[in-house]
C-alpha cells in the first residue's frame, strides 16, 4: 500500500470510529449508544427470542399509545420474525378491535388483519420507525459513521428509551421531558419504562436498558421483517457473480489463446 492510501485510510478509520454517534442539534448534543444486535453485520440475524420479548413490550406497554398499522398480525407467525404457532397468533389477534368497512361496525382482530394505528393522534406509528430514524451521523455529513456502524434505527429507539434524565418541564400545558438521545432534547412522551415493567417467561433481564433494547429489536424486524431472506440472497448473488467472473476470465483467456499466440511467432 502506498503512503497516500495509507493515510486515507487511517484518516477514514480514525473519523469512522473516533467521532462518537453524536449529532450536533442546535447546540444540544444527542447520545446514541452503539449497542450489539443480533442482526447486525452480514451474517446477522433475528434472535427469535429476543423478538418475541420486545413484541410483549410493545404489546404491554408501547401499544397503549403507538400503533403498527402497516404490520399484518399474521407476519408474527414467519419465520424469521417471532415465530408465534398459529394458535398463539390467533390468540394474540383477539386482543385488538379493528374497523371493519363490511359490517360497518368493530369487530375482533383476526391474523390477517394488520394491527391497529396510534391510539393518540401525536404518537407517532412506530411500524416503520426503525428506518425512519438514524442512530448515526456524520462526520461532516459523509455518513462514515453510518458505513462502519450501520444506520442506527434500532440504537437509536434503544437509546432514546433509556435516554430519560429525570428532568421535565411544562410549555404551554405540555410536560416534556429531557432526553439525552432525542434531537430537540425535550420530548412530549413520558418515559414509557422504568425497568421491571413486564416479567419475561425466559427469565430474561427486565432493566430499562434490556427492554429498551428487546423492543428495538422487534421494531427493527417491523421496519425490515425480510432482513434475513434479503442478506441470503445477497449471498447468493455475491457467489453467483464470484463464479461468473471465474468462468468469463478462463473463456476470455482461451478467446484469445490463438491470436496471443499467432503474436509471439
Ligand atoms: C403514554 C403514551 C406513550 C407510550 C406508552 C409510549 N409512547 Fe412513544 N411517543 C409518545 C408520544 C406522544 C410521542 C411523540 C413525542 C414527541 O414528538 O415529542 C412518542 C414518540 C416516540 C418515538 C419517536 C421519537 C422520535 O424520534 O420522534 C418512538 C421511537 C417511541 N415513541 C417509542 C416508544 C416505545 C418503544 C414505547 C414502548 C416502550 C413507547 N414509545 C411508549 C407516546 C407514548
Amino acid at each position: 500500500m502506498n503512503m497516500f492510501k495509507k493515510l486515507t485510510l487511517s484518516a477514514l478509520l480514525a473519523l469512522g470510529f473516533g467521532a462518537s454517534g453524536a449529532m450536533a442539534a442546535g447546540d444540544y448534543e444527542t447520545k446514541v449508544v452503539d449497542y450489539d444486535f443480533s442482526f447486525e453485520g452480514p451474517f446477522g440475524a433475528y434472535d427469535v427470542n429476543q423478538l418475541q420479548r420486545g413484541l410483549q413490550v410493545y404489546t404491554e406497554i408501547c401499544s397503549a399509545c403507538h400503533g403498527l398499522k402497516f404490520v399484518p398480525i399474521r407476519t408474527l407467525g414467519d419465520e424469521g420474525g417471532p415465530h408465534l404457532p398459529e394458535e398463539q397468533v390467533i390468540e394474540y389477534a383477539k386482543q385488538y378491535e379493528v374497523y371493519d368497512p363490511d359490517i360497518d361496525d368493530f369487530r375482533e382482530a383476526t391474523p390477517p388483519d394488520h394491527f391497529p394505528a396510534s391510539n393518540i393522534e401525536n404518537a407517532p406509528d412506530l411500524s416503520l420507525m426503525a428506518k425512519k430514524r438514524a442512530g448515526f451521523h456524520g462526520p461532516y455529513g459523509l455518513g462514515i459513521n453510518q458505513l462502519v456502524r450501520g444506520m442506527g434505527g434500532a440504537e437509536y429507539i434503544a437509546s432514546l428509551l433509556a435516554g430519560y434524565t429525570g428532568e421535565e418541564k411544562e410549555q404551554a400545558g405540555v410536560i416534556f421531558y429531557e432526553n439525552t438521545a432525542f434531537s430537540s432534547q425535550w420530548i412530549a412522551m413520558a418515559p414509557p419504562l422504568y425497568g421491571d415493567d413486564v416479567e419475561f417467561a425466559d427469565g430474561a433481564p427486565t432493566d430499562v436498558e434490556s427492554l429498551s433494547q428487546d423492543v428495538s429489536a422487534f421494531l427493527m424486524w417491523t421496519a425490515e421483517p425480510k432482513l434475513m431472506a434479503r442478506k441470503q440472497a445477497g449471498f447468493a448473488g455475491v457467489i453467483f457473480l464470484t463464479l461468473l467472473s471465474v468462468l468469463l476470465y478462463l473463456t476470455n483467456k482461451r478467446l484469445w489463446a490463438p491470436v496471443k499466440k499467432k503474436m509471439k511467432e
